[in-house]
């Protein structure tokens, strides 16, 4: 059991440089299986859901090989099994990705049901629907928690999306590359990740058009073949750096990024009053610590994204005024208000709205991440808060952040990581 032991109250100075982005290398690693080849993936985070995926493939009988710290390479041709019912499947939510992936190169797929955060219902219906529309058989056995799909063949066809859902159109992707005909996904989700799998599965040979936009069009195809391929950077990582030094006050360059994909969270730093300076890769915050509270609202991409809102709940906790948070994504993602509250935060949540009035001081507190963005809402309060914060539960933050206490520790944060 480790924990994170923050004295706070450090302005935060100097540069970090953000790893690659987990949700698209979580959909890459799965996405190598159609290759039936040798894939070489770059700037992989070093995370544990990555980890968790490596350990996945390896099961079903790939030869994954760290060529170095951030270069792993995937030999998806000696996978002889569609059968994902092993632990390491049931741990994180990104498995889900298995069920498109083992479908479009075996036409069989067994996936244990998967894990992950938990804030709400995490329906996969829309994903299932897609399949089935695409000529999958599907069995849900929920005693068991496996989901069977099988298919004698996939054929292209038009599949319209109720809700705008990230994951649903990843796993139609995948399953469609090699479906006979040409696949349409309508409403599809745009987010970065997205552009990121359909860049890569085109390197592979695919032809997928439209990714990014909210109607993709894939052209089955009937085999692909092995390349390598750079992950696209961390947005969401770079906007928790970003919201850090908002809160603690500080001049922090954040390197290694696409500023395009930050537009929705620097306009509402600027709008908070923090001075926000683009270039190519890097976006350089600069922050006196006061900040003015503003009404957000989290929404699909390009809008705010749902994952940066519980850190932005603690950026949000010393400004002055009244703050509006409201969650549209996910219906219970108001989970670790209670945590934040132990800093003395004035926070009241009706449903799926949170008002936030800004308090002077906030307060070193002990406390848990209850999710992975939670954790990050929880580094962010005890660096901005006055005296010592113990935050507990650190696996879920290790699942998504690469050295948080590194790369915070040379931004002059006082962080250690603490065994029990
Ligand atoms: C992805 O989850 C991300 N995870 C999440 O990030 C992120 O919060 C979410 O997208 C929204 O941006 C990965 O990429 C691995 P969705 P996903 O399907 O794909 C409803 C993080 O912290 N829905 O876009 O599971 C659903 O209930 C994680 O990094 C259905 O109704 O999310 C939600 O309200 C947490 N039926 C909405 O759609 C479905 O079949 C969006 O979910 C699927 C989703």
């Amino acid at each position: 059991m480790e924990h994170l032991l923050i004295k706070g109250s450090n302005p935060l100075n100097g540069e970090v440089v953000i790893s690659g982005a987990k949700n698209a290398v979580v959909a890459i690693i799965p996405a190598a299986i159609l290759a039936n080849d040798i894939c070489i993936i770059d700037n992989l985070p070093r995370i544990e859901d990555v980890k968790c995926l490596e350990d996945s493939l390896t099961k079903l009988g790939a030869h994954c090989q760290l060529i170095d710290d951030r270069t792993l390479t995937i030999d998806s041709s000696t996978i002889k099994s569609y059968n994902a019912t092993f632990d390491s499947v049931r741990k994180i939510r990104a498995s889900y990705y298995l069920m498109g992936a083992l479908l479009a190169r075996f036409k069989r797929a067994e996936v244990a049901l998967p894990g992950g955060c938990n804030f709400g219902t995490r329906p996969i219906d829309l994903h299932l629907k897609g399949f089935r529309a695409l000529g999958a058989e599907i069995i849900e056995d929920y005693d068991a928690g496996i989901i069977s799909l099988k298919a004698d063949r996939l054929k292209g066809t038009n599949i319209f999306l109720d809700t705008v859902s990230v994951g649903a159109t990843i796993n139609i992707m995948l399953a469609a590359t090699m479906a006979e005909g040409v696949t349409t996904i309508e409403n599809a989700a745009k987010e970065p990740h997205i552009v990121d799998t359909a860049n890569f599965l085109n390197m592979l040979g695919a032809k997928i058009k439209g990714a990014g936009t909210d109607v993709i069009r894939i052209t089955g195809v009937e085999k692909l073949h092995g390349n390598e391929y750079m992950i696209i950077p961390d947005q969401i990582e770079a906007g928790t750096y970003m919201i850090a030094t908002a809160a603690c006050g500080g001049h922090v360059s954040v390197r290694n990024i696409i500023p395009k994909h930050m537009d929705s969270l620097s306009a509402k730093l600027r709008e908070m009053g923090c001075t926000i300076e683009e270039g190519d890769d890097y976006i350089d915050v600069i922050s006196d610590g006061r900040l003015s509270a503003i009404r957000v609202k989290t929404m699909a991409y390009p809008g705010f994204p749902t994952d940066l809102q519980p850190q932005m709940a603690a950026g949000l906790a010393k400004a002055d005024g009244i703050s509006i948070l409201t969650e549209t994504v996910w219906e219970n993602r108001f989970q670790y208000i209670d945590q934040l509250k132990k800093f003395g935060c004035d926070i009241n949540v009706d449903g799926r709205i949170a008002t936030i009035r800004g308090v002077p001081q906030l307060n070193g507190a002990e406390v848990i991440a209850t999710d992975l963005r939670a954790g990050a809402a929880m580094v962010i309060a005890g660096l901005a808060a006055a005296g010592t914060t113990k935050i507990g539960n650190i696996r879920f933050i290790d699942r998504g952040y690469e050295q948080i206490e590194y790369k915070l520790k040379a931004l002059g944060a006082d962080i250690k990581r603490v065994k029990n």
